[in-house]
């Protein structure tokens, strides 16, 4: 084949790359052009050294060049191309097709056509026009947001969280909330009025200091989009610990709700508090000791429920498993009593946190959330004139231990 290529010459090269396309290809068709690889060394002499160009195809007419080979035959000239960097000069006397040689700089280095790095959430490229395009997601951390934020006086200060750079704003609303706006069943919940008598609250207060020892340290949900779990077992927790008068402090197991309270839940993809309380009260958790934190696999399948408990009588219940973690002391079943509903009064809401302990709130946030470090945190304007993907919100759920003058935390 390769000699009737050479007897065909030059004028036929139509043809001939017709008739190699119906062959079965070659590892050399099948190897990237070094056009897409980059030519890292466009002013080399090559074909100029071996002072000889092939017509057609002819697969040995080749010279080192850095780590691989580069052609001085005529077939090179495709358009994906393998010629050494000089063969247009040296072999056809014109300048090369647009792209050969072009590099992309960066801090002074040049970098190939196909070199790629991270700026942020968003993967920049080196195309062959010599220029760098990047992603243009916006990130979850947004400098603009930071800044804009603290050079304005909105009341709280912005910072960078170094788990969040890198991320996409879309991947934080999709794995860092998780908690399912609540429906007419939850809003429509009776509200319990908290009984305002004469006592003065005090201006600043925080569960903890109240109740050393029964405040549980939070827990990192990390890339798990299952608010919905952690603020209801963290506030569980602090209040089963509170009525029982520091006689138990367990940590209950947020993973044993997300793998467990499946029904119209969805794990780290988000849940209802109401069905969080539903199934404290009706079927009860372990702690986060037996049953411990594993997060999920964002797309991949479930994690499978580990623990699953019976009915002892009068509401009680008991394991039927041992813990999942083999090293736990206790697989006790803790259950809560029905949780209720707060009016939306600041005075009551603090009121209830002084008397009873921390309380979930469910709160819709935004993109200028991510990036909260100090202060009271509201939904800033710095974002308004920006399209729509960069103005995202979700509904988070969290638990809240205290408050300052007025504001809870
Ligand atoms: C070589 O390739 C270039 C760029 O595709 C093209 O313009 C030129 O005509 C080709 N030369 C020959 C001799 O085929
Ligand atoms: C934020 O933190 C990351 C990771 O620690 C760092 O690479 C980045 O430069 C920081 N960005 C700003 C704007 O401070």
């Amino acid at each position: 084949m390769k000699l009737i290529l050479l007897a065909l010459g030059f004028s036929f090269l139509g043809v001939i790359s017709n008739v190699s396309a119906l062959r079965s290809r070659t590892k050399r068709e099948l190897a990237p052009g070094l056009h897409t690889l980059g030519i890292r060394d466009a002013g080399g002499s090559y074909c100029q050294q071996r002072d000889s160009c092939c017509p057609g195809r002819d697969d040995a007419c080749t010279v080192p060049y850095l780590d691989t080979i580069c052609y001085c035959d005529l077939f090179c000239n495709r358009t994906v191309s393998d010629c050494c960097p000089d063969f247009w000069g040296f072999c056809l006397g014109i300048s090369p097709p647009e792209n050969v040689g072009t590099v992309c700089i960066k801090h002074g280095q040049n970098y190939p056509n196909g070199a790629t790095y991270q700026e942020n959430c968003n993967r920049c490229t080196c195309t062959p026009d010599g220029n760098w395009r990047c992603e243009q997601n916006p990130c979850l951390i947004n400098t603009r947001v930071i800044d804009a934020v603290n050079q304005g006086s909105y009341g709280w200060k912005a910072g960078n969280y170094s788990q969040f750079w890198g991320m996409t704003l879309e991947d934080g609303i999709q794995y860092r909330l998780g908690t399912t706006k609540p429906p007419p069943s939850v809003m429509n919940m009776n509200e319990l009025h908290v009984n305002m008598n004469s006592d003065v609250l005090p201006t600043f207060f925080n569960a903890a200091d109240k109740w050393p020892g029964m405040i549980h340290e939070p827990l990192d949900q990390g890339n798990c989009a299952g608010s919905w779990a952690f603020s209801t077992a963290a506030v569980a927790s602090d209040r089963l610990s509170i009525q029982s008068m520091g006689h138990m402090t367990p940590a209950l197991s947020p993973q044993n709700l997300l793998s467990c309270d499946t029904k119209n839940q969805h794990g780290c993809r988000g849940g209802r508090v109401d069905g969080a309380w539903w199934y404290l009260r009706r079927r009860g958790i372990v702690t986060e000791d037996c049953y411990p934190f594993v997060g999920q696999n964002i797309n991949g399948p479930h994690a499978p429920c580990m623990m699953h408990s019976r009915s002892m009588g009068r509401g009680k219940r008991q394991a039927t498993n041992s813990c999942p973690n083999p090293y736990a002391s206790s697989n006790e079943i803790y259950q809560s009593t029905p949780a209720y509903r707060l009016a939306s009064s600041e005075k009551e809401i603090m009121k209830e946190i002084f008397e009873n302990g921390p309380v979930q709130a469910i709160m819709e946030v935004h993109e200028d959330f991510f990036v909260y470090k100090s202060g009271i945190y509201r939904h800033t304007p710095v974002m308004a004139g920006e399209s729509e993907r960069y103005r995202r919100h979700g509904t988070h759920s969290v638990r809240v231990i205290g408050y300052v003058k007025g504001v809870i935390f």
